[in-house]
């Protein structure tokens, strides 16, 4: 098990778009392994490969308060979304420190693979119907921010580089 790192935005292997899993097998469960290790430590509710630059439709979750209810989504379809939307106060793990206000739909039903390829349909709503959302975003290359208006997204962008270039700096000592 091992421990992966997070590209944080703006990184532009962030607007990548996943291709689908077709092989179920050891490499495949290691990195799930690696991935829902890397989220527990973060520590965050979700985390899709994009964000650890592995471009596969893949997503691990985990929105318990006991921190034990893994899931883990391959290849995931929405297959019916609410017309009753929901705004919440999201944040990211390619984003960290930043929280805003995202609308999505309320509930969503969703199909996907487990580790072994097995198909299974999950009915979501509140955070897990949002996670689920934000988490198939990245799959698809697009980060919350995009949600936000332009001033915003610069703003966070600007934030988020000058943190770089001090955490650069601190590590050249
Ligand atoms: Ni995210």
């Amino acid at each position: 098990m091992s421990l992966l790192t997070i590209l944080r935005y703006p990184d532009v292997r962030l607007h990548k778009r996943a291709k689908s899993i077709t092989a179920f097998d050891e490499r495949l469960a290691i990195l799930i392994s690696d991935m829902a290790a890397t989220m527990y430590e973060a520590p965050g509710v979700g985390l899709a490969a994009t964000q650890v630059d592995v471009h596969e439709q893949l997503i691990v979750i985990d929105v318990s308060e006991t921190r034990d209810q893994l899931l883990t989504l391959i290849n995931p379809e929405i297959i019916w979304a609410s017309p009753e939307r929901q705004i919440y106060d999201e944040g990211c793990l390619s984003v960290p420190g930043i929280f805003d206000g995202v609308e999505r739909a309320a509930q969503v039903h969703v199909r996907a693979q487990d580790a072994t390829g097995k198909s299974y349909e999950l009915k979501a709503e509140g955070l897990l119907a949002v996670c689920i959302q934000h988490e198939m975003d990245h799959l698809i290359g697009k980060v919350f921010v995009e949600y936000l208006s332009p001033l915003k997204r610069n703003r966070i962008k600007s934030k988020l580089l000058k943190e770089e270039r001090e955490l650069k700096k601190e590590r050249q000592g």
